[in-house]
C-alpha cells in the first residue's frame, strides 16, 4: 500500500500526480503558452516557467487527491530524457521535498513512462507487446517484455514524428505545437490531394527530415505561383501531410509485427493523440489482425500520471534513488 507524489517537468508541461494503491487520484497539468510565438519550446524560458508552476501544481494535486504531504510514502520524478533546465526544476524540487519529508525518491524514464501509461486504465496490454512511442522528441518501436524490460527495436535516425507535425505546422504559419492543429484541419481535408515521399530506411528505423524538406519545397513552389495557396488549401495540405506521416509510421509497425509475430500493439506519446494514427490502428483491429491499445487523450501528451504509474511499479520493487541523483537529459533506456 503506497501513496506516491510524481513530478513531470521534462519539456514544457509542469505536471504533478498522486497515485494511491495503484490508482491515480490527481493529475494536474500546467501548460506553458509562452512558446507559441517562437514556433518551438525555448529551453531557458521553459525552465523559468517550471519554477513558477511547480509549487502551485504540487499544492493543487495534493488538494485534488484530498491528502496532506505527511501521507506521502515516496516522491517520484522524471529523470530524463528531456531539457536539462526543465528536468533540473523537477529533480531539485523532488529531492528537497523527499528530504524534508524523510521519504524515498523514485527516478523515472519519461519514454518508459509513456508506455506504462497503458497500465493506468483497462484494457491493459499483455506482455510481450509492441509499442509505437511517438512524441515531440522521439519515435520508437519498443518490444515491451515486462514493466521495465523494454527493448528499442526501431527508432528515428533524425527528426521525431512530432517534429514532422510541428515543423510542417510552422511552414504553414500555424502556432506551436502544430500537431493538434494539423490534426484538426486534416479532418476537414482530402488526404489524396497532395503526395509526399515515403522514405526508404532500412530495418525498423524511421526518418522524417527529408519529408519535412519535401513539404517545405512543395509549399514554397506553390506559394510562388499563388500567394494564397496555404489559406486556400490548408485542410487538404494538412490531411495529405498527416496521411503521409501515418503511412510512414504504420509501414514500420507492420514490419515489426511481421518480425516479432506479436499482434498486441500499443501507441504512446503526444502523437498517439492523432486521429489519423488512431484510425489507422483501429482499422487494423477491425480487420481482425491486431489487438490495439490506445491511451486516453490526457495520458498521451506529457502528464505526471504516467510517471506516477511507473513509480508505483518501482515502489513495489523498493527501487529507490539517493540524494545524489541528477537529471539525465539524453537518457536512452535499454543502453
Ligand atoms: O509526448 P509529448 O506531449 O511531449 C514530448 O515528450 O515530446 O509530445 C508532444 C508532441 C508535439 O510534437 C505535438 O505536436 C504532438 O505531440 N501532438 C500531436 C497531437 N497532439 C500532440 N501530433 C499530431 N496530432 C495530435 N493530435
Ligand atoms: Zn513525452
Amino acid at each position: 500500500m503506497s501513496t506516491i507524489l510524481a513530478i513531470e517537468s521534462s519539456c514544457d508541461e509542469t505536471s504533478v500526480a498522486i497515485i494511491q494503491q495503484g490508482k491515480i487520484t490527481a493529475n494536474v497539468v500546467a501548460n506553458q503558452t509562452i512558446h507559441e510565438k517562437f514556433g518551438g519550446v525555448v529551453p531557458e524560458l521553459a525552465s523559468r516557467v517550471h519554477q513558477q508552476h511547480i509549487i502551485p501544481t504540487v499544492t493543487a494535486a495534493l488538494s485534488l487527491a484530498g491528502i496532506t504531504r505527511q501521507s506521502i510514502d515516496a516522491v517520484a520524478f522524471t529523470q530524463g530524457p528531456g531539457l536539462l533546465g526543465s528536468l533540473l526544476v523537477g529533480v531539485s524540487f523532488a529531492k528537497a521535498f523527499a528530504l524534508a519529508l524523510g521519504k524515498p525518491l523514485i527516478a523515472i524514464n519519461h519514454m518508459q513512462a509513456h508506455i506504462l501509461a497503458h497500465f493506468i486504465d483497462s484494457p491493459q496490454p499483455p506482455f510481450p507487446f509492441l509499442c509505437l512511442t511517438v512524441s515531440g522528441g522521439h519515435t520508437q518501436i519498443v518490444l515491451v517484455k515486462d514493466y521495465f524490460d523494454m527493448e528499442i527495436v526501431g527508432e528515428t535516425i533524425d527528426d521525431a514524428a512530432g517534429e514532422a507535425f510541428d515543423k510542417t505546422a510552422k511552414i504553414l504559419n500555424l502556432p506551436y505545437p502544430g500537431g493538434p492543429l494539423i490534426d484538426k484541419y486534416a479532418q476537414l481535408g482530402d488526404a489524396t490531394r497532395f503526395k509526399f515521399p515515403i522514405p526508404k530506411i532500412p530495418h525498423l528505423d524511421f526518418s522524417f527530415s527529408g519529408f519535412k524538406t519535401a513539404v517545405l519545397y512543395f509549399v514554397k513552389e506553390q506559394w510562388a505561383q499563388n500567394p494564397q495557396f496555404i489559406e486556400e488549401n490548408l485542410n487538404d495540405i494538412c490531411a495529405s501531410v498527416q496521411d503521409s506521416i501515418v503511412q510512414i509510421l504504420m509501414l514500420k509497425l507492420k514490419q515489426a509485427v511481421e518480425k516479432f509475430q506479436i499482434t498486441h500493439i500499443a501507441i504512446a506519446g503526444g502523437v498517439s493523440a492523432n486521429s489519423g494514427l488512431r484510425n489507422a490502428l483501429l482499422a487494423m483491429e477491425a480487420k481482425g489482425e491486431w489487438k490495439v491499445y490506445i491511451p486516453k487523450f490526457e495520458y498521451c501528451t506529457d502528464n505526471a500520471a504516467m510517471i506516477a504509474m511507473a513509480a508505483h511499479f518501482k515502489f513495489q520493487k523498493q527501487d529507490f534513488e539517493n540524494q545524489y541523483v541528477a537529471p539525465l537529459p539524453r537518457w536512452h533506456f535499454g543502453t
